[in-house]
């Protein structure tokens, strides 16, 4: 099972790669200093008089209240100072280019970012950091700090600490300036309009601010929060991976490779190791070896600090011949052009994976490979001949919809820390799946599985791109050990934002036939645009959703010299609900019926029948008018989109129980990525054994004891933490009763503690524990109450019998004469059992309908077609969404059809997006009129749909 994930979740390495057929553009040698990066050759050592060279510089500053002295470097940032000299955890490193605000402080009570910012520009000021404002003791908080607890306005919690500093310095001016008058949304958006949050967390992070603005935080004791990890976030404490710091431990870097496709001839490995400071050298393409995307790993370094590991990847000055590549699915496709891959079984196992699930075999044709049906249960062509048919008697809506690549862009980069002792190895990782790393850390190292700790208590973000062994962990494991010191690898944001992974792009031809008011047949054929990666499927969500046998779904991979796209939350869904749902509403255009109708009557979801009754009463959809009744300049539109997902569980997943004199601990490998597992599992426990939350210390983010948990990968964890929390939970209370008998208390576990046969008081846990050694259980994750779909467990993982269901509502307004469309509201009514943190539960979906904005409205990543190079590689040209373009987001939870489900609960993260672009689309048509088909609807393309 562990060679299985480890094919399906690594993607292929890449190494050594050779091939035949391509057509040589010729050599292209490169002079010395041709190292580097894509966005930038490695800069060679400064020469005399440059700033760097011109050494130190002594500083003076009050820093967080106290006076402090200090010696920076010239060219040193005030970031890297406070992180790497002063040991700042709460001044946050992420995009290095002024645009996220992770790293704000104030400056003489001014906001300002530091990235940007000489150290040497602190002499003589006051600096505030997110540690003088208090905590991680709620009591010792600032009242925006306590706010964000109480109106969970986080999730992962790395662009947290910035968001805070500002909003702090905000909520001082307001309320010396307005009392507890309240702030407007604007107010609050304009003011925290330097901060970006990948989570989404925006609408929370309004409510919060406006709150405390109104003073509705200043009281400590009033304070109220769910998520347990919460304080660390808030104040700045919590330790993420680039944040670990270790003795004598070195800077890793990676030289990519600056061309699409290539042929490596040489690089100096003996001048890289003989730069002073470099510790290790790594080659991944061996000479006469290709490279088939641009930032493709050539060789690394590990050096005392980045200025001699820059140095390092400079000396490497490789020589390149230069090979023709296909950039584009269009140039993909051309008669002659070369393959990416051009022998089938070079595909499998140097491929990447697109997708979440496995890698299905498929032919290759060139650089189109597919298709890979999941028709296979049905009859052949049964779609098409309904199609077909009801061209002739009834009604076909169908067109071509495409939909761009999304990266994933999470504010913690991809980072990797490795430390060997002899034969093991210790990993700090920003890991959605700490479980799965081990497994395949001990696997590819060839070492016993108690020899491998894998770290990953904190996670700054991660939507399906840090599954696994990721190539900056490998490089940190390798280079660590070639150099004998622990070695540390981030990606730069322009490397996060290259090879950091995307969402596959997407092109869907799909025809649906109606006959007799009934869905007759559908056809859908996906091509999905993912660079060097293979897998995509998307035809299984329409397989999910509306009932007919005769579907036909094929999916194809359009190879290009890209870089290997990865799963991002919901995989497939927005662009599959995006075309179907378009279609969908087509049709009921076409037989002159309400939207909401059409699919009552064709979707036999119970989760979703529902949903229909809660739509069909929201006064935003029914009462909003016909089709393309505004006829202004701005016109506003509201639609609505189905979605489907799946109730993915871990069967195999524990949970580990300890109670003792200190109170209650729970324990399990899985990891809290910001979707707030850890308070899932916090507040199971609490309520199983009927105590406070707070008396329940939780431990995730680690594979220690071997405790089983899930990755947070397809939504899983909430689905599979909750029935093995309640399972140790039981038998911990038994466990406790046999305690409290040996103890002279012979009583029945109640809420709180025991009580005593005889009857009386019940007797505390406390009590029942003092002096008692401590008594640990484990619960296992047992099956559900109706079969799962298949009856085995595949990669930890097994479906159940019932499906969870989303309907999207969304309203938009379209300004006619710039193009640009805006999010006015949105709902979302979401079927997937009992909610176990509502408030948590509500962040998350907020946070996938601002990413899923992003993904139909802003987010368009740029490659040059001529070189395939990235040219949106910061967070200025790469726009995702702001706190200005969060819109009020509202959840209907409905909790019925999934009592079979031990537990009750499924997971939300991918179903609360897939349908949201659909529903845009439908929004936009009823403002205008008119149909889009493509996304992102960026100013460009709404023109040229409305001319
Ligand atoms: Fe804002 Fe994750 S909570 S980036």
């Amino acid at each position: 099972m562990a060679e299985l994930s480890r094919r399906l979740f690594i993607g292929g390495s890449l190494l050594g790669v050779a091939g035949t057929g391509v057509v040589a553009r010729g050599a292209e040698p490169e002079e010395g200093g041709g190292g580097g990066t894509p966005e930038g050759a490695a800069p060679p050592e400064p020469p005399s008089g440059h700033p760097r060279a011109m050494g130190a510089v002594p500083i003076a500053l009050v820093l967080d209240g106290a006076d402090e002295e200090a010696t920076v470097g010239a060219d040193e940032t005030a970031l890297h100072w406070l992180r790497r000299g002063c040991g700042i955890t709460g001044v946050k490193e992420s995009c290095g280019a002024g645009t996220c605000g992770a790293c704000t402080v104030t400056v003489d009570g001014v906001p300002q970012v530091t990235c940007l910012l000489p150290a040497m520009a602190l002499h003589g000021t006051r600096v505030g950091t997110v540690r003088a404002l208090g905590g991680p003791d709620p009591a010792t908080m600032h009242p925006v700090q306590r706010a964000f607890l109480a109106h969970d306005a986080l999730q992962c919690g790395f662009c947290t600490p910035g968001f805070v500093v500002e909003a702090a310095a905000f909520h001082d001016r307001w309320r010396s300036n307005h009392g507890t008058a309240e702030p407007s949304r604007d107010d609050v958006a304009a003011a925290l309009a330097g901060h970006l949050c990948r989570c989404g967390a925006y609408e929370n992070i309004h409510a919060a601010v406006i709150a405390a603005c109104k003073g509705e935080h200043d009281d400590p004791a009033a304070l109220s929060f769910d998520r347990v990890d919460g304080p660390d976030k808030v104040s700045g404490t919590a330790e993420y991976t680039v944040d670990v710091q270790l003795p004598g431990m070195l800077v890793g870097l990676a030289y990519r490779s600056p061309h699409a496709h290539a042929r490596l001839q040489g690089l100096d490995e003996r001048a890289a190791r003989q730069v002073r400071g470099v510790r290790a050298v790594l080659r991944r393409i061996p000479d006469g070896g290709e490279v088939r995307y641009p930032g493709q790993e050539v060789a690394a370094v590990a050096a005392d600090d980045e200025a001699a590991a820059r140095a390092g990847l400079a000396a490497l000055a490789p020589k390149w011949e230069v090979l023709t590549a296909v950039t584009t699915m269009e140039a993909s496709q051309a008669p002659g052009a070369p393959a990416v891959y051009p022998r089938r079984a070079d595909v499998r196992p140097e491929a990447p994976a697109a997708s979440e699930g496995p890698v299905l075999p498929a032919g290759l044709d060139g650089n189109l490979r597919g298709p890979t049906s999941t028709s296979i249960l049905a009859k052949p062509r049964a779609g098409r001949k309904a199609v077909e048919e009801a061209a002739v008697s009834g009604v076909v809506a169908a067109g071509t919809w495409r939909m761009g690549v999304q990266l994933h862009t999470t504010l913690e980069p991809h980072a990797a820390v490795a430390r060997w002792s002899g034969e093991a190895v210790e990993v700090w990782a920003s890991t959605q799946s700490v479980g799965w790393l081990a497994e395949d850390v001990a696997q590819r190292w060839k070492l016993p599985r108690e020899a491998v700790t894998v770290h990953g208590r904190f996670v700054g973000g991660a939507f399906g791109a840090k599954a696994g062994l990721q190539h900056e962990i490998a490089l940190a494991i390798e280079l660590a050990r070639e150099a004998g010191a622990p070695v540390r690898v981030a990606l730069s944001r322009p490397e996060e934002l290259l090879v950091g992974g995307f969402r596959p792009g997407q092109q869907v031809e799909l025809a649906l036939g109606v006959a007799d008011g009934q869905l007759a047949g559908l056809t859908q054929r996906a091509y999905g645009e993912s660079g060097v990666a293979v897998g995509n499927l998307i035809g299984y969500l329409a397989r999910i959703v509306y009932d007919t046998p005769r579907k036909d779904l094929d999916d194809y991979d359009v190879l290009t010299n890209g870089p290997p796209g990865k799963p991002m939350r919901g995989p497939g869904g927005p662009a599959s609900f995006f075309a179907l749902e378009t279609a969908v509403d087509m049709a009921a255009q076409q037989l002159g019926e309400d939207p909401v109708a059409v699919r009552r009557r064709w979707d036999p979801n119970v989760v979703r029948q529902h949903l229909y009754d809660w739509v069909e009463a929201l006064p935003a959809y029914k009462d909003r008018g016909p089709v393309g009744a505004d006829t202004g300049r701005f016109r506003r539109g509201t639609g609505l989109a189905i979605g489907g997902w799946f109730e993915f569980y871990d069967p195999n997943t524990q949970v580990e129980l300890e109670a003792g004199p200190e109170g209650f601990l729970a324990r399990c490998n899985t990891q809290d990525v910001g979707t707030g597992v850890a308070s899932v599992l916090a507040h199971t426990v609490a309520a199983s054994l009927g105590v406070p939350v707070g008396a329940v210390r939780v431990e995730v983010g680690s594979n220690a004891g071997d405790v089983h948990g899930p990755a947070a990968a397809g939504s899983r964890s909430t689905a599979s933490v909750v029935p093995a929390a309640q399972d140790a939970a039981e038998r911990l209370l038994r466990e406790l009763e046999d305690l409290g008998r040996d103890r002279g208390i012979d009583g029945s576990a109640v809420p709180g503690g025991l009580q005593p046969e005889g009857g009386g008081a019940v007797v505390p846990w406390a009590e029942v524990l003092a002096g008692a050694s401590t008594v640990r259980v484990r619960g296992r994750r047992k099956r559900d109450h109706k079969a799962a779909v298949v009856p085995f467990a595949f990669i930890d993982t097994k479906i159940g019998r019932v499906f969870p269901g989303v309907v999207n509502v969304t309203t938009v307004e379209v300004d006619t004469r710039l193009g640009r469309v805006s999010v006015v509201e949105g709902w979302c009514g979401l079927g997937v059992g009992r909610i176990v943190c509502p408030a948590l539960a509500e962040n998350q979906l907020k946070g996938a309908f601002v990413q899923n904005v992003g993904l139909s409205l802003y987010e368009e990543r740029r490659l040059d077609p001529a070189t395939g190079r990235l040219l949106s590689h910061n967070l200025d040209d790469y726009r995702v969404p702001g706190i200005g373009d969060s819109a009020p987001y509202h959840v209907h939870f409905e909790e019925r059809g999934f009592e079979h489900v031990r537990g009750g609960s499924v997971g939300l993260g991918e179903i609360g997006g897939v349908a949201v672009a659909g529903s845009i689309g439908n929004a936009f048509h009823h403002a205008t009129g008119k149909r889009a088909f493509h996304m992102p609807l960026t100013p460009k393309t709404v023109l040229e749909v409305l001319r």
